[in-house]
């Protein structure tokens, strides 16, 4: 598939086999540390390749390459820098295929969805083009305040902050990396990308797509290595005008503790609950519970994460739930199995720790419970108490606890004790009484009848408490990733035109 992908691109210079280079100043080069990181492929460990672990002097230099190249890329107009994002948005369709099939095996994501991860990104690429054209600036009078007249005038537009260190999570490699590069490009920024280590091939095929969009050299680079060894200094370096990042709240709050004073947009973990009411169309609601907490196998911070029933229909929802999750295939990503494999043994076996505490302490094991390798069968857990881990922790795995509720004030106070606050879903068909519920939420999003998640990608995004810190979507990214620029003008006497005033 590599392969395929090189005789789309008419390129073959991002690796030697299978040893993949980083991306600095439009050249794909081998760290002088000589040191690299092996992929394999989470489902039957096999090796998909290598990345270049590299140093903090190279980590230097993809910074100020970046800053080096802040003026040109300042220089091209909106109209040219949105052309490269569209091209680059043509040639993900294009390429969708075999990336997502390179996907596949770095991160076990079903095929399907590995691929449909890739268009969706094109489709980011050229939406977030259409808005960056549509970006307005504003006018305003002094008047407002005594003392002031109209002829003080201020004058604001936005302005991009500089260097915008991204660093995407393992569970999109591709489309949460997008989703940082296309806002921060079109806001005038330049990008240094740190993609995971499990997960950093996909992301580097950014440096070919853009390339061969038209964007010039040094404008994107992308470094690979441990986020042990070069995080902190990629965070810290005062070239970095700012950090974009999704994956855990754990590293996204030591991110918080080193960055300093430069803005942050960090997208981070999720517990998030359904509350299924009396009122709910049971069969659609478990049918949105399933494929909301089973989806590449519970591994997405807005996974359904906690199921919060009322007494009168808790039965009958965790039944139907249960029939449905059987029904789930298990097995190999490249035959779209449902469930795959966890992306390490370590998630495993974190995962295993919540159930096996959930059940010492009293919880009904519904189905699942049993482990390959990586692969974990999904997971039912009812009866869950507040005193058990799974209540509180994030799983990022196959595992759904149903924590039976008395009401509606019990669930909202379950709800916002979580110290996450990503999402939160109503189910009924009694909309007032959802609507209620919904303002009494301490959540980034609410969603009534429907799973929660990110998408559709212009929708605002963001997480309350350790969910994380700002607004993404595409234009509130555009915004984020840049800052208003105020030059106020003040009219003197000189010049005032004599005229009467139309009352007088
Ligand atoms: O875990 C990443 C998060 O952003 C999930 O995205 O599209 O699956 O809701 P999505």
């Amino acid at each position: 598939m590599i392969e395929e992908i090189e005789k789309i691109s008419n390129s073959s210079i991002m690796r030697d086999n299978l040893d993949f280079k980083y991306y600095v100043s439009g050249t794909w080069e081998k760290s002088s540390s000589g040191k690299t990181i092996t992929i394999k492929n989470p489902y039957n460990d096999e090796i998909v390749g290598t990345v270049q672990a590299c140093s903090i002097e190279e980590a230097n230099r993809v910074i100020t390459v970046a800053k080096e190249n802040l003026e040109c890329w300042n220089e091209l107009t909106q109209r040219e820098r949105a052309d490269i994002l569209r091209k680059a948005a043509t040639l993900m369709k294009e390429w969708a295929n075999p990336l997502g099939y390179i996907m596949m095996k770095e991160i076990g994501k079903p095929l399907k969805s590995a691929i449909s991860e890739i268009n969706r990104t094109a489709e980011l690429f050229e939406a977030t083009a259409e808005a960056g054209l549509q970006q307005e600036g504003e006018t305003i009078y002094g008047d407002t305040f005594k003392g002031f007249s109209k002829d003080k005038i201020s004058m604001t537009y936005r302005v991009p902050l500089g260097v915008i260190l991204c660093i995407g999570p393992f569970n999109y490699p591709f489309n949460l990396t997008g989703s940082k590069i296309a806002p921060a490009l079109m806001a005038g920024n330049t990008v240094v990308v740190k993609p995971p280590s499990q997960g950093a091939i996909s992301p580097l095929f950014f440096g070919l797509i853009l390339e061969k969009a038209g964007l010039p050299p040094g404008v994107l680079n992308i470094i690979t290595g441990k986020g042990s060894e070069i995080g902190d200094y990629l965070v810290q370096h005062p070239l970095v005008n700012m950090v974009s990042f999704t994956g855990s709240s754990e590293t996204g709050k030591h991110i918080a503790s080193v960055a300093g004073m430069k803005p942050l947009l960090l997208e981070l973990g999720g517990k998030d609950a359904a509350i299924v009411l009396d009122a709910a169309n049971l069969e659609l609601t478990a049918d949105i519970i399933v494929s909301g907490a089973f989806s590449y196998s519970g591994q997405r911070c807005t996974a359904v994460k906690r199921v919060l029933p009322m007494p009168g229909i808790a039965d009958q929802l965790i039944e139907l739930v249960k029939t449905k999750t059987l029904n789930l295939s298990i097995g190999n990503p490249e035959e779209n199995a449902t469930i795959g494999p966890l992306i390490s043994s370590k998630q495993c076996d974190y995962v295993q720790g919540l159930v096996d505490d959930a059940l010492e302490k009293g919880s009904t094991l519904v189905c699942g419970n049993k482990r390959q390798n990586n692969l974990m069968w999904p997971t039912l857990l009812d009866n869950v108490t507040t005193e058990m881990r799974i209540a509180w922790e994030e799983p990022f795995g196959p595992v759904l606890p149903f924590i039976r509720v008395k009401s509606a004030e019990e669930a909202i106070e379950i709800s916002n004790k979580s110290e996450y606050g990503l999402q939160g879903m109503i189910f009924t068909e009694n909309i007032d009484l959802a609507f209620n519920i919904a303002q009494e939420l301490e959540v980034g999003t609410v969603q009534i009848n429907g799973k929660s998640e990110r998408g559709p990608d212009h929708f605002p995004f963001l997480g309350t408490k350790s969910s994380g810190l700002g607004t993404q979507g595409i234009k509130y990214s555009i915004e984020a990733m840049s800052r208003p620029k105020v030059i106020v003008l003040n009219l003197s006497e000189k010049g005032k035109l004599t005229k009467l005033c139309k009352y007088d």
